[in-house]
């Protein structure tokens, strides 16, 4: 076994999940022959730092990423911050020729995401870094089925596709005033947030770049409570009386068209009130179509053909030769879980910083999605069709 040492930066929900990832990775890959070592994590709040080496394992615990990226025995860094921190870290790891796997957005703009891609490509003189970003929702096994499906032109020429990531974690107008609402700190709301997964997932399952938009955007709730304790994700913050402005997006639909002439719907809302976290998928072609759910995840639906009088959807269980299932699962319908996807993620990663390989979404992929977030913002601000900017 090759030990690896990881360095991680900011031990919230994303941070927490990484590097319970990298810890699952050598029973669930045995063959990359990578034993991760969790070296040191990097987080300025105290109860965190003691976390990472009380719970998650880590030798050491630091304020700053500073100390993540001086230290010898780091050869590759989770990146888990807030978005507005995502650049200045990125940046950092690849001057420091260290292999990253981000989280998403990319930065809180195209222009930073585009920083952070071109950094990654002049790392160690030029030779380029191993990178990795957050799009967790491509490693569903039902997700990677589906891309093969349609690579093998089985559903027939892709005409449209639609996507949504709709959920209600900001539905209450008590949810805290968080850095997510914040241009500055959060980018693009709900664009970032959750359409930059639909952007990913509509490109990476059709293999087709969108390469126009256009779009509308809305804040529902103008305010929010300024929370006086934090909480980690979503949870755990305490608040008081004083309220302050949100100042990025809670909705946005848009309109796109993709490199081959399909269409695409995406649409996405974190106030979107009963809908808990339900991220969709749906593919039309001249011979059938799919759909996938994330309320769903370990399972997809199919219609090939004409199907007569039972005309209709079969739905098809998550199963052995589904993407990586069989490394979780032995037999058919056994759900994964969300972490299961963070773990593939994990294990792509080290695979691309360690052989070579290039299995993981990398910044590529992260400025691909930031780019349409980008040009649907400029859509919704002056209400025409907008290029996407191509990678
Ligand atoms: N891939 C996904 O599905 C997914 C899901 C949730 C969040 N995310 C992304 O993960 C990132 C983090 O989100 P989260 O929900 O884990 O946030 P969080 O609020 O739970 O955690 C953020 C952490 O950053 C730490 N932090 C703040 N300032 C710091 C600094 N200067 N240096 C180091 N650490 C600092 C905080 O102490 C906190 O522990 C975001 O970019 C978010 O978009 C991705």
């Amino acid at each position: 076994m090759r030990e690896i040492g990881i360095g991680l930066v900011s031990l919230g929900w994303m941070g927490r999940l990484h590097a319970s990832s990298y810890q699952r990775l050598p029973s669930r890959f045995p063959e990359l022959g990578i034993r991760p070592r969790l070296v040191v994590a990097a987080d300025p709040i105290q109860e965190n730092q003691q976390a990472a080496t009380e719970q998650f394992g880590f030798e050491r615990a630091a304020p700053g990423i500073e100390e993540v990226l001086a230290d010898p025995a780091v050869d590759v860094v989770s990146i888990c911050s807030p978005n507005f921190l995502h650049r200045d870290f990125a940046v950092a790891a690849a001057r420091a020729g260290k292999p990253f796997w981000i989280e998403k957005p990319m930065g809180v703009s195209a222009a930073q995401s585009r920083e952070i891609h071109d950094a990654a490509a002049a790392a160690r003189d030029g030779a380029g870094i191993a990178t990795a970003v957050g799009f967790n929702y491509r490693h569903a096994p039902a997700i990677a089925h589906l891309r093969e499906m349609i690579a093998q032109g089985r559903l027939g020429r892709i005409t449209n596709v639609r996507c949504w990531l709709i959920a209600d974690y900001a539905s209450s107008p008590d949810s805290p005033l968080t850095w997510r609402y914040d241009r500055d700190k959060g980018g693009s709301g709900v664009i970032g947030d959750l359409l930059s997964h639909g952007a990913d997932l509509v490109q990476h399952v059709t293999g087709q770049r969108l390469t126009e938009v256009t779009a509308t955007s809305d804040v529902f709730i103008p305010e929010r409570p300024i929370p006086t304790k934090l909480g980690v994700g979503h949870g755990g913050f305490e608040i008081g009386n004083e309220r302050g402005p949100v100042r990025n997006e809670d909705w946005v639909a848009a309109l796109g068209t993709l490199s081959h002439g399909a269409h695409a719907t995406l649409e996405s809302s974190r106030v979107a009130r009963g809908h808990r976290s339900d991220y969709a998928l749906e593919v039309f072609g001249t011979e059938g179509s799919a759909r996938w759910s994330f309320t769903r995840m370990n399972e997809f639906e199919v219609m090939i053909g004409e199907g007569g009088t039972e005309h209709g959807y079969t739905t098809v269980l998550a199963a052995p030769g589904h993407g990586d299932y069989a490394r979780f699962q032995p037999g058919p319908g056994i759900p994964m879980s969300f972490d299961d996807l963070k773990t593939i993620e994990a294990a792509a990663f080290l695979s691309d910083a360690t052989r070579g390989t290039h299995l993981a979404p990398s910044t590529a992929d992260g400025l691909a999605a930031a780019e349409v977030c980008e040009a649907i913002m400029r859509s919704a601000a002056s209400r025409s069709w907008q290029q996407v900017a191509q990678v």
